[in-house]
């Protein structure tokens, strides 16, 4: 299995932004955690960390016909923002699962809607770093539903 993990704006300042809402690790570390617990089920992981909306949207459009089963993403602030965004991630042609350090419904209200935790497979959102992890697993059991029902409508037109 092989998942593009996508971090958003301001993630690279992760350690040292606001630590008490995201917590002490860096996203290194955190990168590092997941490619352990990745390495151990059988998953290749690939890391983009981007300020801008449009490379994220670029790097979404790789996905298409492309070599990855699914993506983990943390949009951040564009989660609140970017109908753009959101549309990429409908087109993109693989599950995606959105990851929220913080429990963005506890925060200010206009963090409460997401434009694309609404077209995502699923939203993990509250359980700090872990979240990342809770979301590799959901994301992998997805891929492997959606492969069995590929797998099972083949036979069945065979
Ligand atoms: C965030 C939540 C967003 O509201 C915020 O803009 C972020 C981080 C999170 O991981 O908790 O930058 O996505």
């Amino acid at each position: 299995m092989k998942i593009l993990v996508i971090q958003g704006p301001n993630l690279n300042l992760l350690g040292h932004r606001d630590p008490r809402i995201y917590g002490p690790l860096t996203l290194d570390q955190i990168h590092d955690n997941m490619r352990a617990f990745a390495s151990q089920n059988n998953t290749t992981l690939e890391f983009f960390q981007s300020n801008f909306e449009g490379e994220m949207i670029d790097k979404l459009q790789e996905c298409v016909g492309g070599e990855f089963d699914g993506v983990l993403i943390n949009p951040a602030a564009y989660a609140h923002t970017s109908i753009a965004l959101a549309d990429a991630i409908m087109a993109c042609g693989v599950p995606v699962v959105e990851v929220h350090i913080s429990n963005i419904f506890a925060r200010e209200d206009y963090r409460h809607k997401s434009y694309t935790g609404a077209v995502c497979a699923g939203v993990i959102t509250g359980f700090g770093a872990y979240g990342y992890h809770v979301g590799l697993i959901s994301l992998g059991q997805i891929i492997s539903e959606v492969r069995a029902f590929k797998e099972q409508n083949q036979a069945q037109q065979q």
